[in-house]
């Protein structure tokens, strides 16, 4: 399989096959981070603009980090700074861009739909890095990849994700990448951040924890969204916490060798307690470090590349 598409907009719409691709790419560019230099010149001469509307640590360091280990020249366009204060639009802002000869555009926007926006207009490469509560595709790509590397296998897994599901495009941008990979996805949190209508994804909803978490091979944690929930969705953080957080005790009745997965930022104390997110079966920090090569990936691609087998020769 080789990859054709200019944008990554999302995970719903890429095959089994472009997942795979970018994951086997990423798994190439990992082994070139591990080399004495790091850098290859696949993006020599390029552009990429971090277009960040919303705040980030991690995606928008590690597609920069990406960026300068692929040699491409990076921007990062602080919106707080920009003439999106004095009323730009997004489309003048973007296209502004591309005139000053941005060959690939990140953008992390509040608005469902934002990159898919921007792809209709714009000659562009495109990436999203999050819209609104609608997908985070490189972060479920990071997340695969990291199942993939210390389970051997994504097929067959049973993969919980646990907490703010219905604001969560962390949650639906792994649902289509594991549901399309084989795995089987169940879903919990208080009801009103889960609903049932996901079960018409193909996902296993319930609202018991313990049940959710005694067969899982992995449990992704993830924490409240409350920049975008418009009410109070549960009494409160205490009560989330000693209803659905992961504690030491419900630890105990997962299987020994269950993985602990969370995108960050971490809440400690609420979905997850502090003991567990630095424990053994963490792997927290681990998916950070594989968001680098899969970034790497997605850049390479995006800008041309096929797959894995031009690595090597980038
Ligand atoms: N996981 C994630 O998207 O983290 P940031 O918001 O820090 O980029």
């Amino acid at each position: 399989m080789s990859w054709k598409r200019k944008d990554l907009l999302d995970i719903e719409s890429l095959t089994p096959e472009e997942i795979i691709t970018v994951l086997d790419t990423a798994r190439a560019f990992k082994a070139v981070g591990e080399r004495a230099i790091k850098k290859v010149p696949a993006l020599r001469g390029k552009t990429v603009v971090n277009l960040f509307i919303e705040p980030s640590t991690r995606t928008r360091i590690s597609f920069e980090l990406a960026a300068q280990r692929l040699t491409a020249d990076v921007i990062n366009f602080t919106a707080e700074a920009s003439s999106l204060k004095k009323g730009e639009t997004l489309k003048d802002t973007a296209r502004n861009l591309e005139a000053l000869n941005a060959d690939i555009i990140i953008i992390r926007h509040s608005a469902t739909g934002a990159p898919h926006f921007l792809s209709r207009f714009l000659k562009s490469s495109v990436v999203n890095a999050g819209d609104g509560a609608h997908e985070h595709p490189t972060q479920a790509l990071l997340d695969t990849f990291t199942i993939l590397e210390k389970k051997g296998k994504i097929a067959g897994l049973n993969v919980t994700i646990l907490g703010d599901i219905l604001y969560s495009r962390v949650a639906r941008s792994n649902i289509w990448a594991l549901l399309k990979l084989g795995a089987r996805v169940t879903l919990c949190g208080p009801s009103t951040l889960v609903p049932k209508v996901f079960e018409q994804m193909g996902c296993r909803v319930t609202y018991n924890v313990e049940e959710a978490i005694a067969d899982a091979d992995i449990i992704n944690l993830l924490r409240i969204q409350h920049e975008r929930q418009r009410k109070s969705m549960f009494p409160s953080l205490g009560e989330y916490s000693s209803l659905f957080g992961l504690n030491k005790k419900r630890l105990a009745l997962t299987k020994p060798d269950a993985l602990i997965m969370h995108p960050g930022p971490i809440n400690r104390g609420v979905e997850i307690d502090s003991e567990i997110a630095d424990c053994g079966r963490s792997v927290i920090l681990e998916q950070v470090t594989n968001g680098l090569a899969v970034r790497m990936a997605v850049l390479f691609l995006v800008n041309g590349g096929k797959g894995p087998q031009e690595v090597g020769v980038a």
